[in-house]
């Protein structure tokens, strides 16, 4: 699958949006990430083409199955990805754990059902790849996220890929107004009294859990580079939040050369590691 082989262009095929606050917009780290895409998409697919970065450097790099491709999007929420991964033509399942998102995502014509990462209601190996963009996030214990690292290897196809994002414990340490910070760098827990536990990671352990539930070819990618912590304090002093084509062309060209410098990631809130099944068991 070409969008998930070649790791950041993944985000990168997303349609670009307009830079501004529009109402009913997609939050800021969409929106960021859609805009990954402007400037010159050719050239930095281009660049990655015969990208070995990550955390296994020199692993091969992942060969790419195009759409139609099946794509399970575990925890894919109202189908933020979905819909722009199957308006490029892949068959896309979200699936998530929240009905009211199920919902959202059936209205918007995605096929979607109710499930959780940890058992998920599928035979094995019976999608080309898995997406796990936001289930990390929620599972403060080690042994759960094991389950769901486990179930994302055993639905994907021998061969196939897994793609799942993580928040990075360090990058809140790059934000002056993040009074937690020091606390999520030392635990990797973010707790809130009213509210659910999130789990933040770091690299190493990131790499350990996929490799555990036995996939191999591992590549981390930082996907919003170092100057977003910057971007969102700026926005928030000046209480704008269009800072302008300058600021957001700043952090764009940042967040494109982290991904060619693996050591770059730890600056980055939110991490994607792509690995891949292996063919016979390891
Ligand atoms: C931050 S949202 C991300 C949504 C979407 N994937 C995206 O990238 O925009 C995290 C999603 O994970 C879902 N989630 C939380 N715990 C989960 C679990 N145990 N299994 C599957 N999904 C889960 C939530 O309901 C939510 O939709």
């Amino acid at each position: 699958m070409a969008a998930v082989g070649a790791a950041v262009p993944f985000f990168e095929r997303q349609p670009a949006l307009p830079a501004g606050g529009r109402r009913g917009a997609p939050s800021r780290h969409h929106r960021f990430l859609r805009w990954r895409r402007r400037g010159r998409p050719s050239d930095i697919r281009a660049h990655h083409r015969d990208d070995r970065a990550g955390a296994d450097a020199g692993t091969p790099a992942r060969s790419p199955s195009p759409a139609p491709a099946s794509l399970l999007d575990v925890g894919g929420g109202p189908g933020v990805h979905a819909r722009w991964l199957t308006d490029s033509g892949y068959r896309v399942l979200v699936v998530d754990p929240v009905e009211k998102h199920v919902r959202q995502a059936r209205d918007h014509g995605l096929a979607a059902a109710v499930g959780d990462a940890r058992d998920l209601d599928h035979v094995d190996g019976s999608f080309d790849a898995v997406l796990m963009l936001g289930p990390l996030y929620h599972l403060p214990d080690g042994s759960e996220r094991a389950r769901a690292w486990r179930e994302a290897h055993r639905v994907v196809k021998p061969g196939g890929l897994v793609a799942a994002a993580a928040l990075n414990r360090y990058a809140k340490l790059l934000d002056l107004d993040s009074p937690g910070a020091l606390d999520i760098a030392a635990t990797g827990l973010r707790t809130r009294r009213d509210g659910p536990t999130t789990y933040y990671h770091d690299l190493a352990g990131l790499g350990a859990e996929a490799r555990q539930a036995g996939l191999r070819d591992l590549a981390v990618y930082g996907l919003h580079g170092p100057a977003y912590e910057a971007l969102r304090a700026e926005e928030r002093r000046t209480g704008r939040k269009d800072l302008g084509e300058q600021a957001l062309e700043t952090a764009l060209a940042a967040a494109r050369f982290t991904d060619g410098h693996p050591d770059l990631a730890v600056s980055s809130l939110h991490l994607l590691i792509v690995a891949r099944r292996p063919h016979s068991a390891v």
